[in-house]
């Protein structure tokens, strides 16, 4: 995972050093979990693609790295009140910030993570106007994709609203448009022209719902020490994953009915269920169809970068970087 884990590195020191700097030391009831959160893994993903949008255009790294901190930071206030919603214990291979200490302080906690956010994107110079509608816009989108999620997860199955295209819906608001903008915002910043910092949001979409639907792969079939989630989320909160959606859509009689009753319990013996609807998964294939959705919108947003009016040479970054996302066990 070269260039991934190349950024990884600098987004993590640059964070340190600028929470450092801002000395957000008391009340530490309430800064110790933002640290938390903040300090302790993930793949960086978002400023990845905010550092090098902006490289991609010949932007500088410095006056991307406020932005690409604000949306990175603003992605961890989401994970710790979405761990909440999901009833989720671990995340990055450690606790959840709501387990480690109480769901009041993974309440606030959060609100004060999105505010580092705006904070670190205060720092962002000339770019601050231009680029904050789209990170307020976006970040009230991530909010609706976030309650479709929840509507979803309490819809009875036979509800209207579980369909493959409501779900298409959701994951693009709760998780592609924030990837969409990251790669925007890195584009605008590195001196893009409208036309292509609109095309590289269109990759991000796109980008961003593989991504989602590998998130859903990983759930049920990933390894839980490389994924550092509890294997097998979605499938004891009854998410309506793509994964699901294809079950149902590929079985007949008794396997589907079976695992419709399966899917809608909320007791019962949590490794029976999840053993259950695995097996029924593995009948559907759903992991085969899932996968060749994956490919169908990286392919996409491949196509996408041949477009982008910068040379060759300058959009290898972002193919490297797609592949290995594409390849991801994490
Ligand atoms: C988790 O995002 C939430 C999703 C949108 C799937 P990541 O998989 O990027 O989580 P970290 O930041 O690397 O831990
Ligand atoms: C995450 O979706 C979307 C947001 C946090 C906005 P998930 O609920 O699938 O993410 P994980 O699996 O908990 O990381
Ligand atoms: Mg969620
Ligand atoms: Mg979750
Ligand atoms: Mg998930």
């Amino acid at each position: 995972m070269k260039s991934l884990e190349s950024y990884q590195s600098c987004v993590n020191d640059a964070l340190v050093a600028r929470l450092q700097q801002k000395n957000f030391d008391e009340p530490a009831g309430l800064y110790e979990p933002c640290k938390y959160i903040l300090q302790n893994g993930g793949k960086r993903v978002r400023a990845s693609l905010v550092l090098l949008a902006s490289k991609m255009f010949s932007g500088s790294f410095e006056k991307a790295l406020s932005v690409a901190l604000a949306f990175e930071t603003f992605h961890n206030f989401t994970l710790i009140h979405d761990d909440i919603m999901d009833k989720a214990s671990i995340r990055r291979g450690i606790p959840t910030v709501h387990i480690k200490w109480d769901e009041n302080t993974a309440i606030l906690s959060g609100d004060a993570v999105m505010i580092i956010a705006y904070r670190f994107f205060e720092e962002a110079g000339e770019n601050v106007m231009k680029l904050f509608p789209l990170l307020n816009k976006t970040a009230l989108e991530v909010c609706e994709g976030q309650q479709y999620d929840i509507d979803l997860e309490k819809a009875a199955l036979q509800d209207a609203l579980v369909t493959e295209s409501v779900y298409l819906k959701m994951i693009e608001l709760k998780t592609s448009v924030l990837l969409a903008a990251c790669l925007k915002a890195g584009s605008i910043v590195g001196g893009a022209n409208e036309v292509d910092a609109q095309k590289m949001y269109e990759i991000g979409r796109l980008l961003g719902v593989a991504f989602q639907l590998q998130d859903d792969v990983l759930d049920t079939y990933g390894n839980e020490k490389t994924f550092g989630k509890k294997i097998g989320g979605d499938i004891r909160v009854n998410k309506k994953t793509y994964l699901l959606i294809k079950a149902l859509e590929t079985l007949q009689g008794e396997d589907k009915k079976q695992l419709s009753s399966l899917m809608s319990e909320t007791a019962g013996n949590e490794n029976d269920k999840f053993n259950a609807v695995v097996s029924l998964y593995n009948k559907a294939d759903v992991k085969g169809q899932t996968v060749a959705l994956i490919k169908e919108y990286f392919v996409k947003a491949k196509t996408l970068v041949d477009e982008i009016a910068v040379p060759e040479t300058q959009k290898q970054e972002l193919r490297l970087f797609m592949d290995e996302l594409l390849n991801r066990e994490y």
